[in-house]
């Protein structure tokens, strides 16, 4: 028999003799126990030991495994000795509030699939200026049934420089005008009361140029060095940027920057002040680990790993997706469960589907716990300028198929541009070329084209591909940014009714629905960001505006475009919360309407039955589906009817429940 012999580090002393971590006590303060406190501490030390266990057991049952990645990776045992010695470290300094989470998590593993996560993300300056400012406004967000929050990165990151924070200098220091870490612990608490999750991103693929290892870098410190991409002259950078695609061919166009300080290049495929991270080095993967445990013990939930398929670069490859990355992905994995087992991994993977799905792991093996439905939001776009359901249907299939284990984030609009990846082989049986229908859809999104009332802007137009991304918010896609201005009462109608039809159709999708901040109240574009020099050059800062608290006093108002779009998102939201059929286990399927401009979804959970009706055209139609099972009950409006040939008002939906 094989005995299982962890390593447990090399402290002896208990720490707690000398305060926290913290808060180290002085000599003078450390003072001879009392009575009472010999028993405290017994009881601690009876509690720490029955803590302890509980670590031990979760580090056995991962621990092979653990070890034989990093071993197959680095093969450096010294560091992998090093990696389990913090991780007990930050073990014992997580909380007891986080630790007594994790437990309850950890008995209930499917607590996040539940049908009442209804996500939010925002930006803490546009939102509520500072971090105090959000939990001030948590009542807000509980209100609009948000229990599920993602704070935009918020960590140190230079100004005007930052990539919308995507830039960061300091994995462990707030943005000083957003707050600081204590702020940040406060938050997390404040919304743990109120049974509400925390996001955060963890930018894991470069850092900032200002970040600390960099700057040691740039004066040729080459323990430093090792940690980034330097090349002393172009030819590797050459080979490299024969294979690798660009992500901002126009804004930060190739793959490589100048560093003038050290006459090299670096590996910059994001902006030039985003230098790689090279994880052949163990210690970028250990220090960032640390960087992760530490982050999660500040009460974060949800840990969204940025541009996730990066992180591990080969020469003559795309540099994405890598196996490697997978092996990194699994150790994260490995490592919450063994240190905080109650927080989630959602990876930032904007692929083409099958380059998605396999960040899900296995089922025995899993890597990310959820995943943002991608490809379905695209062709959502895409849906509303063809007003053709039928590539919807077909992607709404292939996600339906996937094993219920597999959770997906679905939401119309974030804080990044709309990449038109689509499925063009199929789009081609019919014709339609990817050039050509990337410039339809680019032109219908501008107004320009197709009956159209959008509003938005290009993003990252590449002159040479023809190929552009697009920017703009939900209320400004549906029209209403264009029906306002105009004053036009049924263009209006028709805009609110396409916005929330959007939404309604979304919540029938399996997974958690995420809303972006000022949708719940039509936020239109902000086209302000055009007179700052820091953000000009960045449309995706047209959908990423102020919250406008002036609209939001409007949301009770139904006579308002505020008032009626967030009171019917607040009935729908309600609707999902409690119907079980949209529990994310529940059977999900598309249904046959013989109208291509009408989706329509169907969902069942133990017992229960609910079929929803999604009209994508300007035009009234009916929806020939023909369930032949008697009764079933409008749920917006309370009417008895049977499903068949449903009557959908333009830009309209039905929610039908069987009874
Ligand atoms: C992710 C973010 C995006 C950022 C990029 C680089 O894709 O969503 O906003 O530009 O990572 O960090």
């Amino acid at each position: 028999m094989r005995l299982f012999v962890p390593y447990l580090g090399r402290r002896t002393v208990p720490r707690s003799a000398f305060g926290t971590k913290d808060r180290p006590l002085s000599r003078g303060q450390r003072t001879v126990p009392c009575l009472r406190e010999v028993f405290r501490m017994a009881v601690k030390k009876a509690e720490k030991k029955v803590t302890d266990e509980l670590y031990l057991k979760r580090l056995e049952k991962h621990h092979d495994e653990l070890r034989w990645l990093y071993m197959e990776l680095y093969n450096n045992s010294d560091m992998f000795a090093e990696l389990l010695d913090q991780m007990r470290e930050y073990y014992l300094a997580r909380n007891n509030d986080l630790k007594a989470q994790d437990e309850e998590r950890e008995a209930n593993p499917s607590w996040y699939k539940s049908n009442d996560m209804l996500g939010m993300m925002l930006y803490i300056d546009n939102f509520a200026g500072n971090m105090k400012g959000v939990e001030e406004k948590l009542d807000y967000l509980q209100e609009s049934n948000v229990n599920y929050i993602h704070l935009m990165p918020f960590l140190d990151s230079p100004e005007g420089r930052s990539d919308g924070g995507y830039a960061v200098a300091d994995f462990r220091k707030v943005r000083e005008d957003l707050g600081s870490i204590e702020d940040l612990q406060n938050l997390t608490a404040a919304c743990h009361k109120k049974n509400m999750n925390v996001c955060m991103d963890f930018v894991m693929n470069h850092t900032s140029e200002d970040h600390e290892w960099a700057v040691r870098a740039r004066q040729g410190d080459g323990e430093y060095m090792s940690r980034y991409f330097f090349y002393d002259n172009y030819t590797i950078p050459a080979q490299y940027e024969k294979t690798t695609p660009q992500v901002f061919p126009t804004t930060a166009p190739g793959n490589f920057s100048w560093c003038r300080e050290l006459s090299h290049y670096v590996m910059t495929t994001f902006y030039p002040y985003q230098w790689d991270l090279n994880y052949k080095n163990p210690r970028v993967f250990n220090e960032m680990m640390y960087n992760y445990m530490y982050l999660a013990n500040c009460g974060i939930d949800i840990i969204r790993i940025d541009a996730v398929p990066y992180i591990w670069k080969q020469l003559g490859t795309q540099s994405r997706n890598l196996p490697q990355v997978h092996t990194i992905v699994r150790m994260m994995r490995i490592i919450g469960e063994i240190v905080c087992p109650g927080i989630l991994l959602l990876g930032e993977v904007v692929m083409e589907p099958e380059k998605v799905v396999p960040y899900f792991g296995t089922v025995e093996k899993p890597e990310c716990h959820m995943l943002y439905n991608v490809t379905t939001m695209a062709t959502t776009w895409h849906t509303v300028a063809t007003r053709d359901t039928r590539l919807l249907r077909q992607q709404l299939d292939i996600v339906n198929s996937l094993p219920k284990d597999y959770l997906f984030l679905n939401y119309l609009r974030c804080h990044d541009d709309i990449g038109w990846g689509l499925d063009y082989a199929t789009l081609a049986k019919e014709g339609i070329q990817e050039v050509p229908h990337k410039k339809y859809l680019n032109d219908y999104f501008r107004g320009w084209t197709g009956n159209s009332n959008s509003r938005g802007e290009l993003y990252n137009e590449d002159l040479v591909s023809g190929d552009a991304r697009f920017c703009g918010t939900t209320a400004s896609l549906c029209g209403i940014e264009r029906a306002g201005f105009e004053q036009d009462e049924a263009m209006m109608n028709d805009a609110i009714n396409m916005d929330i039809m959007l939404h309604a159709y979304m919540f029938m999708q399996s997974g958690i629905p995420v809303l972006y901040s000022g949708d719940e109240i039509a936020q239109v574009n902000d086209y302000t960001y055009k007179d700052d020099p820091k953000k000009v050059e960045d449309s995706r800062y047209l959908h990423r505006g102020k919250m406008l608290w002036e609209n939001a006093e409007k949301r009770n108002n139904p006579e308002t475009v505020e008032g009626r779009v967030y009171q019917a998102l607040d009935q729908l939201e309600k609707i999902r919360k409690t119907e079980k059929a949209f529990m994310a286990a529940a059977d999900t399927w598309t249904l046959d309407t013989w109208e291509k401009e009408v989706l329509s979804i169907g969902r069942y959970y133990d017992g229960d039955k609910i079929i929803g009706i999604f009209n994508f055209s300007e035009f009234d139609k009916t929806a020939w589906i023909n369930e032949d099972d008697g009764l079933y009950e409008n749920m917006i409006t309370g009417e008895k009817r049977e499903a068949r040939g449903v009557d959908i008002p333009a830009h309209s939906f039905i929610y039908l429940k069987k009874i």
